[in-house]
């Protein structure tokens, strides 16, 4: 009798403990405090920055069509180049969104390293230009 009240008010005691503690809330509080700092210094993403521009509604909507996603992201070297360092490299001037128009639709390497970008013959040359006028939009 008397061992069993006593082990019920360890346990009672040891909760309460943990209860005044408040563990669970210190947890809850730390995360929130990291999530907001992170949130904080974010800025525009390329994406958000362009995504009302006509050049790039109708650009993305092509090359979503497309492959390019399979090698290209916007942000990230993936087998190819970021878009946003290949519009960092070209100036957006007419010239060179119709020589690396022709780039897309034939293929090529040396540029960026040894591995090619692989052909693009069935694109017409409107839906390539679409898509490096697009490219060449993604600067930061
Ligand atoms: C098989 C992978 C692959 C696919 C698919 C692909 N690319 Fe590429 N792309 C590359 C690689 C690799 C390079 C770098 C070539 C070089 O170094 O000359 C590149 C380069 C480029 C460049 C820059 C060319 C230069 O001379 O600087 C543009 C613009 C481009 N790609 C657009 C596209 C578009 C638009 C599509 C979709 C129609 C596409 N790519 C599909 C791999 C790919």
């Amino acid at each position: 009798m008397k061992l069993n009240f006593l082990s019920t008010s360890v346990v009672v005691l040891l909760a309460g403990f943990a209860f005044s503690c408040g563990g669970g809330e210190k947890t809850a509080e730390t995360s929130t405090e990291t999530a907001t700092a992170e949130a904080a210094p974010v800025e525009v993403s390329l994406e958000d920055k362009y995504k009302d521009d006509p050049i790039y509604i109708k650009g993305l909507e092509k090359v979503k069509g497309s492959d390019c996603t399979g090698c290209h992201q916007v942000d990230r070297k993936l087998i190819g180049p970021a878009y946003a360092d290949v519009a960092a490299k070209y100036e957006n001037t007419e010239a060179n969104v119709a020589m690396l128009a022709k780039k897309v639709i034939a293929g090529g390497v040396g540029v960026w390293g040894e591995i090619p970008m692989a052909a693009h013959p069935n694109l017409t040359e409107e839906d390539a230009t679409d898509m490096v006028r697009y490219v060449l939009l993604l600067r930061k």
